[in-house]
This record gives C-alpha cells, structure tokens and sequence, in this order.
C-alpha cells in the first residue's frame, strides 16, 4: 500500500507526475471542465488540530473530483476510544483514502500501518509534505521550473521547512535555511530530513543569518514563530526569532524578482510585515489555492496510479 505520509514516500519521478498531474487538473478546472476522476470514492479525515486551507482543500477537492468526503469529528475518538488497530481496520475497509491532522507523527504511522487504504499527512508535529506539494507546484508556476532556483527559509526550521527542503532536494532547488540557535535542523538529523534521493542543483546552507540566506534567493519563505502545540512557548519564541522577521529590508536583499511565500495562516507583524506579505512578490494567495489543486493531483495518484483497486 503506498502512502503519503512525507515527501520520502515519493521518488523524483512520481514527484513530477504528481504536479503534472496537478497542473493538469488545475487548467482543466480553470477551463471550466470538472473531469470526474474518482466517481464514488470516498476519503475520511481526521482533525486533532485547527485547519482551514487543509479542510476545505481537501472537502472542496474530493467532491470537484468527483467522490465524496467524510470529516470524522471528536466523537470519532481517534487514539481514545479503541485501539489504533482496530479503529484503522475498521474505517479503512470503509472508505478509499483517509486523510490526518495529528498531533503526533505516530499517530499517523500507527494508523498506517494497519490501514487497508493510502493514507495522507495532512500536517503533524514533524512534517507538511501536502504543503510542500502546493508550494512547488506555485514555484514551477511563477518561475516555468526548477533550475537554477535558490530558496531561503528564514525562521523555525519546522515541520513545514522540513517538508519544504525534501521537495526541493527531489526537484533540484538549492535551499538556504537561516533559524537562530537551537531552531535549526540538527547535524544529526541532516541525512533523515534530505533522504536519499536528491536531483543536481539541490544544496543545504544552513546559517543563523538572514541576510546571507536571502542573498541570491528566488523564493524566501517563512512560517509562524510558534506552531501549533507550542503556545506555551509563545514569548520565549517570539523574543529568540525577533530578527528573523521577513520584511522588506530582508526582501531587498534577495534576488530581483524574488517572490514570498508563506504556507499560512501568518501573525503579520511577527514573522513577516504586512508590506511583504501584501506586496507584489507575495504569492501566498496563489500558493493557497494551489492547496487545492496539488491535492487534487495527489488524490488521482494515489487512487488511479500508485495504488490499483
Ligand atoms: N497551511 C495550512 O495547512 O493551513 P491550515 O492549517 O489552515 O490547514
Ligand atoms: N508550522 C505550523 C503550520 C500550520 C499550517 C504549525 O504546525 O502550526
């Protein structure tokens, strides 16, 4: 059974057919065609976090495609009424595809593990990989690809950026991460986060300055200071990112032509002004709504090709 539970279970080469599959989709659907690709499949999903662009993505997805979508409530009890077995079994017999927001990656890998269906991350503690899907499909949309492209990640090195930097070692993109002390992916970790698999073009930097990672960047990119599940660190994180803020003295610094994204929602004002994000160079809306259509693609992967039912 394959999965989408990070960018590690996808190689180059279905990485690429995943966004020409959603580009595809996407300029039929512009066209006015709503090509029914999964009649009658039905996706579950689960949300143990808030969501807005995931949800509705997702929801707004499956239906346009044709199938239909369950969205399992609290009252589902996922990891407290019944064992992860039994609960994974039981709806993966059910249903085609079952999407997760969890608190806990584990919650996602436990439930693979004995589910009967493809199964997606729909974001957790530890990974983004249907973000870093939209983000690279926005990427090859403003720029007509991949190569030669520069990225800097300026902020927490979180489940986003990890996300974000696996895609681009598939696609050959050059990434430059600048996250303050103790914010920045670990040495150790370096090998697990890259994965095996990376295209020509693809290098990590990893600095604790901004400047130098904006320098030369095509695309800056940043996220929230403090995720979610981390509010208790709120002011301790607010005060150690401070002059990590993207704004427009920072853009300055980058490439001509260097565009901003940010997977939302964002705190204007913390990580990026309102004059960044309402600029010109800002594709934030577009990389949104390229949450629909990434999905979309990845929807008819997994259920057409990956998977054969
Ligand atoms: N970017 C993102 O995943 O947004 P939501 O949390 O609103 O789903
Ligand atoms: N890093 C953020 C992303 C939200 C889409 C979080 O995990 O809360």
């Amino acid at each position: 059974m394959r999965h989408f539970i990070t960018l590690h279970d996808v190689k180059i080469k279905e990485l690429h057919r995943i966004l020409d599959l959603s580009a595809t989709i996407k300029r039929e659907f512009k066209n006015g065609e709503r090509t029914p690709y999964l009649p009658g499949k039905t996706m579950a999903m689960i949300f143990e976090k808030q969501s807005l662009r995931t949800r509705v993505s997702f929801e707004t997805g499956m239906f346009q495609l044709g199938g239909n979508s369950i969205n399992l409530g609290d009252e589902a009890g996922f990891g407290k009424r019944e064992a992860t077995k039994d609960f994974s079994e039981v709806l993966s017999s059910m249903v085609d595809i079952v999407m997760i927001r969890s608190k806990q990656h584990k919650s996602i890998t436990d439930f693979a593990k004995y589910s009967r269906c493809p199964v997606i991350n729909g974001l957790t503690d530890k990974a983004h990989p249907c973000q870093a899907l939209a983000d690279v499909l926005t990427v090859r949309e403003v720029f007509g690809g991949f190569k030669g492209l520069k990225l800097a990640w300026v902020g927490d090195a979180n489940n986003v950026a990890v996300s974000l930097v696996r895609a681009c070692a598939k696609l050959g993109v050059g990434v430059a991460v600048a996250a303050p002390q103790g914010f920045q992916f670990a040495e150790k970790d370096l090998k697990k986060i890259v994965g095996k698999e990376t295209a020509p073009g693809f290098d990590l930097t990893l600095t604790d300055d901004p400047v130098k990672a904006v320098n030369d960047a095509n695309i800056v990119t940043t996220d929230v200071w403090v995720s979610m599940g981390q509010e208790a660190e709120a002011e301790q994180r607010k005060a150690v990112f401070a002059s990590y803020q993207v704004n427009a003295a920072l853009m300055k610094k980058a490439s001509k032509g260097a565009i901003f994204l940010h997977c939302l929602p964002a705190r204007r004002g913390l990580e990026v002004t309102d004059e960044v994000i309402d600029s010109e160079r800002s594709k934030v809306v577009q990389e949104a709504e390229n949450r629909l259509h990434a999905q979309k693609g990845l929807l008819v992967w997994l259920l057409t090709e990956a998977n054969r039912f």
